[in-house]
């Protein structure tokens, strides 16, 4: 007999955003809203149920101004899955290396009937740069920020949430208060760990930076964070152990610190992950450089790696997302 699987409520309050720019964007109420709808599109999927083509009619541009492939996919596999017309940019053969402002490419792209803008950039702020253009000439197409700058990517922070909760076997009203998460390498320089350490705290988790001192967080919004550059005290009691690639894109010089001498000091390995919480899980968002930050055998090994886990909850909970923001409008 199959499973039934009910679809969350939307909160009394409804769902108000239009954009999803940032974590912020969303009170607690629809967070644990959107978690709960990526679990649900998670079980659907996972017991092979219909999927409510929810998005038909829609359409939804992928606008990716710098590389990706987990994002760009799996943005465009939930759109295609609720039943969207997806039309993905290519940047290379656009009009946007003839000069075009960001502003005229994305205006005309809502001009044409986008209701959803996914927008990647190397620049922080461009989602909501974005979805200010579009308020500026009336265009109704709601913006999700699909990963920009050194700060933020919301919905990869969304779909780790999930992978967590999935493999702790919990909902997102549960929180995560009992448990501890260290994000371990360029967190300096990861927008995914911007959002994740932002959305695990408002789930109440305990994050911690794990890495050298040249890749540790700066700033106000990382001052309440535990620090560690030693990976065994680091590592300690926790339950996920987040590996994170380093950065050369978005640093000015190169790291102190030879890749080799990195893998040594605060590689992942099946023999560092002892050092956790007993069946403390590994998790990495991607891309991965093996051998460097995680050796592949550990994170190949699925007894205690979450990565493909993570990958799959990119699709589901991209789907939660477009359908929040395109159908809860309504
Ligand atoms: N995790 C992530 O954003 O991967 P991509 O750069 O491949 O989209």
């Amino acid at each position: 007999m199959s499973e039934t699987i009910i679809r969350p409520e939307i909160p009394s309050e409804g769902f108000s955003p239009k954009n999803l720019t940032g974590i912020s964007d969303l009170s607690d109420t629809e967070l644990i809203y959107l978690l709960d709808l990526a679990q649900y599109y998670g079980h659907l999927t996972r017991y092979g149920h219909d999927i409510p083509q929810r998005l038909a009619t829609r359409t939804q541009v992928n606008l990716f101004l710098e590389n990706s492939t987990r994002t760009n996919v799996s943005f465009e596999l939930a759109g295609k899955k609720l039943g969207a017309n997806i039309l993905v940019l290519p940047v290379a053969a656009s009009s946007v290396h003839k000069g075009e402002a960001l502003r005229d490419t994305c205006q005309t792209l809502a001009a044409m009937g986008a209701d959803a803008m996914i927008v990647r950039n190397v620049e922080h702020g461009t989602s909501a740069f974005v979805a200010d253009a579009l308020d500026e000439v009336s265009l109704p197409c709601c913006v999700i920020n699909a990963g920009e700058g050194t700060q933020s990517h919301p919905t990869q922070a969304l779909l780790d949430a999930v992978t967590m909760l999935d493999s702790l076997g919990r909902q997102a009203k549960d929180g995560l208060s009992d448990i501890t998460i260290a994000i371990c390498g360029d967190v300096r320089h990861s927008r995914v760990a911007g959002s994740n350490i932002e959305l695990l705290r408002r789930l109440g988790a305990h994050v911690r930076c794990v890495g050298p001192q040249e890749f540790m967080p700066e700033g106000s919004n990382y001052q309440h964070i535990e620090q560690f550059t030693d990976l065994r005290q680091g590592l300690a009691d926790c339950q996920f152990v987040m590996g994170l690639r380093i950065q050369l894109e978005r640093m000015d010089d190169g790291p102190a610190m030879s890749a080799p001498d990195f893998y040594n000091t605060y590689g992942l390995t099946h023999e560092t992950l002892k050092y956790a919480a007993s069946g403390a899980k590994v998790m990495h968002p991607g891309p991965m450089n093996r051998g460097v930050e995680i050796d592949g055998r550990l994170a190949d090994d699925r007894r205690h790696s979450l990565v493909l886990d993570q990958v799959a909850n990119g699709v589901t909970t991209r789907m939660a997302v477009l359908d929040a923001l395109l159908t809860e409008q309504d």
